[in-house]
C-alpha cells in the first residue's frame, strides 16, 4: 500500500492543527501531527556548508554544529564567474544535507552589494543583479539536484545589517524592478526554488514578511513562485497580517503565540479559511515534496567534497595585480619568506548563522611547503595578532622583518579579523588593521618583491597597500580548503580565473550609497537608485580600485571576429526574457603560453535612455578555458528582458525603439569590441491628463496632434505658431497643461487642458 500524502490529509486537519503547521518547532523542524501522521522535517542554514545543531539548539540557534565541508562563502564563489562549478558545490551541499537528514537548506543568499559597507557582504554573490542571478540560480539547481530544497534568501531589500530587524528600505518602483527584485525573479523563474525565504527589513514602510504586493502580486501571481515562503528567523511581526500576505511559514516556532493569533483571526472572521488553506496546502506540498526527495542511508564524501572546496576556492582566487610576473612562485625560488598570521590561522569563513563546523581546515603556510618546500626555505613569522591585542607588536615586526629581509620573495597574508565584519553589524570602513599597513610598508622597505594575499569576505581598499605590493591577491573567504586554493594559484598549480563580481572602489567616499547609508529614523532611503557597484562609478566616471569584473590570468587573450545582429519584436515567451532581439559572437584566443579560462562578459548601453543612464550595463558572462594558441567562439542571446526597462507608467517591461551598443570584454573597464545597433521596440506609452506638461503632450504622440489642433483653434485665434519658436516650446514646456490655459485666459479658455483630455480618452 502506498503511504498517503501530507496533502491528502488536509481535510483531516482541526483549525488548530492547520494553524499550528504554519509556525516552526523548535529552531529547525516543521511542526509534526502524529494524530495524523504528518512527520516533521528539518531546515538549516546556509549558504556555503550546512550547519545542523545535533539537538534542539541553543537558545538563539547559533551554537555548534555537526561536522560539514565549508565551501568558500558567496562573495568567493561569485567571483568564480563560473556556473558549472557554483552547481557543482551546490549540489555537494545538497548531498551533505541528504546525509544529516536536512529537508531544505537555508540559502543562497543574493541580496545585492549596495554598499561594501554591508556586514553580511561575505554571504552575498554580487553588485549586479545578472550575476547574482544566474549564479544564485545554479546554487538552487545543484541543491535541488539531490532531492533537497533550497530556500532563496533574503527578500528582498535585505542590504545592511544595521536596523536589519526594522529599517525600511525607501525605494522606488523602478529600482526595485530593474536591480533589487531581479535577481530573484531570474532565480525564481527559472529554477522553482522549493522555498523563499522573506527578510526582516520593510520596503516603502511595509514589513517584507506581511507584504502582499512582495509575497502574492508579484513572487506568486506575477513570476509564477509555486513553492513555500518562509520568514527570516524572527521576522515576523504580525502572524495574521503575514499568512494574509502571503507568508506559509513562521520560524522559528513562536510556541503558540502565532498560531493562537491565526485560528483566532480565522474564528472571528478577520481571516479567511481559503487563505489559511493555501498556505497549510504549500506547508504540506513542502511536506510531500522532502518525502518524495529523501534518499536513506547517504555517504557524506569527506575527502572529495574537500577537494571540491579547494578547487572552488582556487577558481574564486582574483590576481588583482602582477607586476613584473613576480607570481608564480616557481620552485627555484631558493627562498620564500611568508609573513602575516592568516597564513597560519585561516580565516575561511565569516561569523553568523552562516558559521560552518569544518570536516578540516587547510593552512595555507603548510600548502606553500608541500608544494615548493622539496626546493625552496619557506620561513614564516606572523608579524601581528588576529583580533589579538595582548601581542608585542614590536617584537612581532622584527622577527617578520629579519624572515623578509634576505628571502627572494615575501608573500604576506593580510586580511580583515572575524570582528570587522559578521552578520549582525555594518562595517565602519573599509580599511585593513593599521598594524597590518605599517608591517608591510616596513617589510616592502627591506624587501621589495612583495606579494600581497587578502583574506577578507567584503571588499578592502587597496590604495594603501598598492606602492608596497608587487602582486595582489585578492583570495576572500575561501572556505576550509581556501589556504590550498590559494597557494595551487600563487604556486601556478590553478592558472588565477576569478573575477570581481564587486569593484573594489579607491574610498569609502567614492561608494554610492555613501551619503544616504545607513539611514535614520527607521529609514534609509535608495537615493542612489540603480545605480550601484559599477552603474555609479562609470556613471560619475571615477576611478576605481580595481573595476567589476577585472581580474589577470598567467596567460593572456585576444578578442576578435565580434558581430552582432538584431532581430524583429516576435510574440515569443517560451522563454521568461521574451524573445531573441541581439545576437552577438566574438572569437577568444589564449595567446599566451600556459592553458588558462577568461571570463568574457558581455554589456549592453542603451543610448536614448533618459538620463541619468547606466553608461553600460553587465547583461551575460561566459567562462571559458583554452589552451595555448586555442581559439574558442563566444556566443551571447539578449532577449526583450534585456533591452527593456520598467515602466511605472504601463507597470510593465518595455523595449523602447533605438540604439543600443553591444560591447564585449575582460571587465567592465576592459572593453574589447562593440558595436551600436538599432532595434525596434514600442513607442512609450504614457497617460496624459490635464496636469501633464506641455513637453509631456508634446511627447506623446497623439497627444502632441491634438495639442497642435487645439492651439490651431484656439478660441482666441491660432495660437499653433508657439509651437514653431524652440526657445518658446523650452520655456513653456514644463508648464502643466492646465495652468497654462489659465494663464493665457481668454486665448485658450480654462478648460482648454480638459477637453484635450477627453478627446484623448476618446479617441
Ligand atoms: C539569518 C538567516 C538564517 C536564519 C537561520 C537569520 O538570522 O538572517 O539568513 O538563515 O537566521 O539561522
Amino acid at each position: 500500500m502506498t503511504k498517503p500524502t501530507a496533502m491528502s490529509r488536509l481535510s483531516e486537519l482541526t483549525l488548530e492543527e492547520k494553524t499550528s503547521l504554519l509556525s516552526g518547532s523548535g529552531f529547525w523542524h516543521t511542526k509534526a501531527i502524529d494524530r495524523v501522521g504528518l512527520a516533521s522535517i528539518m531546515v538549516s542554514d546556509g549558504p556555503h556548508g550546512l550547519r545542523v545543531q545535533p539537538s534542539a539548539g541553543d537558545h538563539v540557534g547559533i551554537g555548534g554544529s555537526l561536522p560539514a565541508t565549508c565551501f568558500p562563502t558567496a562573495s568567493a564563489l561569485g567571483s568564480s564567474f563560473d556556473r558549472d562549478l557554483v552547481g557543482e558545490v551546490g549540489a555537494a551541499i545538497g548531498r551533505e544535507a541528504q546525509a544529516q537528514g536536512v529537508a531544505v537548506v537555508l540559502g543562497p543568499g543574493i541580496n545585492l552589494k549596495r554598499t561594501p559597507l554591508c556586514g553580511r557582504n561575505f554571504e552575498y554573490l554580487s553588485e549586479d543583479p545578472v550575476v547574482a542571478g544566474i549564479l544564485g540560480g545554479a546554487l538552487v539547481e545543484g541543491i535541488q539536484s539531490q532531492g533537497v530544497g533550497a530556500s532563496l534568501k533574503h527578500f528582498a531589500a535585505n542590504n545592511q545589517e544595521t536596523e536589519r530587524l526594522r529599517i525600511s528600505a525607501v525605494v522606488d518602483d523602478v529600482t526595485l524592478r530593474e536591480l533589487y527584485l531581479l535577481a530573484f525573479e531570474r532565480v525564481v523563474r527559472t529554477t522553482q526554488p522549493w522555498t523563499v525565504m522573506c527578510s526582516y527589513n520593510k520596503i516603502n514602510g511595509v514589513y517584507a514578511s506581511q507584504d502582499p504586493w512582495l509575497l502574492t502580486e508579484v513572487l506568486r501571481e506575477t513570476w509564477g513562485f509555486e513553492g513555500l515562503v518562509v520568514s527570516d528567523w524572527g521576522a515576523v511581526d504580525d502572524p495574521v497580517a503575514a499568512v494574509a500576505a502571503g507568508l506559509d511559514l513562521e520560524m522559528p516556532s513562536s510556541h503558540g503565540f502565532g498560531p493562537r493569533k491565526i485560528a483566532a483571526a480565522v474564528a472571528d472572521g478577520a481571516l479567511s479559511e481559503q487563505i489559511l488553506d493555501a498556505a497549510v496546502e504549500r506547508v504540506l506540498t513542502l511536506l510531500d515534496k522532502a518525502a518524495g526527495g529523501r534518499v536513506a542511508d547517504i555517504e557524506m564524501p569527506v575527502d572529495a567534497h574537500h577537494t571540491l572546496a579547494r578547487r572552488a576556492a582556487a577558481a574564486s582566487v582574483v590576481l588583482l595585480r602582477n607586476d613584473h610576473e613576480l607570481l608564480p612562485l616557481r620552485p627555484d625560488l631558493e627562498s620564500i619568506a611568508v609573513i602575516g598570521a592568516f597564513a597560519a590561522q585561516p580565516r575561511f569563513q565569516g561569523a553568523g548563522s552562516s558559521k560552518v563546523n569544518p570536516t578540516r581546515i587547510d593552512m595555507a603556510l603548510d600548502a606553500l611547503r608541500a608544494a615548493l618546500g622539496a626546493t625552496t626555505t619557506v620561513s614564516y613569522a606572523p608579524g601581528f595578532g588576529i583580533d589579538d591585542d595582548t601581542v608585542d607588536l614590536t617584537a612581532l615586526q622584527e622577527e617578520a622583518l629579519s624572515v623578509a629581509r634576505d628571502a627572494d620573495v615575501v608573500v604576506a597574508f593580510l586580511g580583515l579579523p572575524p570582528s570587522f565584519e559578521s552578520e549582525g553589524f555594518d562595517r565602519q570602513h573599509l580599511d585593513l588593521p593599521g598594524e597590518q599597513l605599517e608591517l608591510l610598508a616596513k617589510v616592502a622597505a627591506v624587501n621589495p618583491r612583495v606579494v600581497v594575499v587578502l583574506a577578507n569576505g567584503g571588499v578592502v581598499t587597496t590604495a594603501a597597500l598598492e606602492p608596497y605590493a608587487q602582486a595582489l591577491v585578492e583570495g576572500w573567504l575561501g572556505g576550509q580548503a581556501g589556504g590550498a586554493g590559494v597557494v595551487d594559484v600563487l604556486v601556478g598549480a590553478v592558472n588565477p580565473s576569478g573575477r570581481l563580481a564587486e569593484t573594489i572602489p579607491l574610498r569609502l567616499e567614492d561608494t554610492p550609497a555613501f551619503v544616504n547609508f545607513p539611514g535614520a529614523n527607521g529609514e534609509v532611503h535608495y537615493g542612489e537608485r540603480t545605480f550601484i557597484g559599477y552603474r555609479h562609478y562609470d556613471l560619475v566616471d571615477r576611478e576605481v580600485g580595481y573595476p567589476f569584473g577585472h581580474g589577470l590570468s598567467y596567460t593572456t587573450f585576444s578578442y576578435a571576429d565580434f558581430t552582432v545582429s538584431v532581430e524583429a519584436p516576435t510574440a515569443d515567451h517560451a522563454e521568461w526574457r521574451g524573445a531573441v532581439r541581439i545576437r552577438a559572437s566574438v572569437s577568444v584566443t589564449n595567446t599566451g603560453d600556459v592553458a588558462g579560462a577568461e571570463v568574457v562578459q558581455c554589456y549592453l548601453s542603451e543610448l536614448g535612455a533618459p538620463h541619468p543612464r547606466a553608461v553600460r550595463v553587465l547583461k551575460d558572462f561566459a567562462k571559458i578555458t583554452l589552451a595555448p594558441g586555442e581559439t574558442s567562439t563566444v556566443h551571447f542571446t539578449l532577449r526583450d528582458r534585456d533591452l527593456a526597462r520598467w515602466s511605472t507608467t504601463t507597470g510593465s517591461w518595455i523595449v523602447t525603439p533605438g540604439a543600443f551598443t553591444v560591447a564585449v570584454g575582460a571587465s567592465s573597464r576592459d572593453l574589447r569590441a562593440e558595436a551600436t545597433v538599432t532595434v525596434e521596440g514600442e513607442a512609450p506609452v504614457f497617460a496624459l491628463d490635464a496636469t501633464s506638461t506641455m513637453a509631456e503632450w508634446l511627447a506623446h504622440p497623439a497627444g502632441r496632434i491634438l495639442l497642435t489642433e487645439g492651439l490651431r483653434n484656439a478660441p482666441g485665434g491660432n495660437l499653433s505658431f508657439l509651437l514653431d519658436d524652440p526657445d518658446t516650446v523650452m520655456m513653456l514646456g514644463s508648464f502643466p497643461l492646465h495652468r497654462l490655459a489659465v494663464m493665457m485666459g481668454d486665448a485658450l479658455g480654462e478648460g482648454f487642458a480638459e477637453e484635450l483630455r477627453s478627446t484623448l480618452d476618446a479617441s
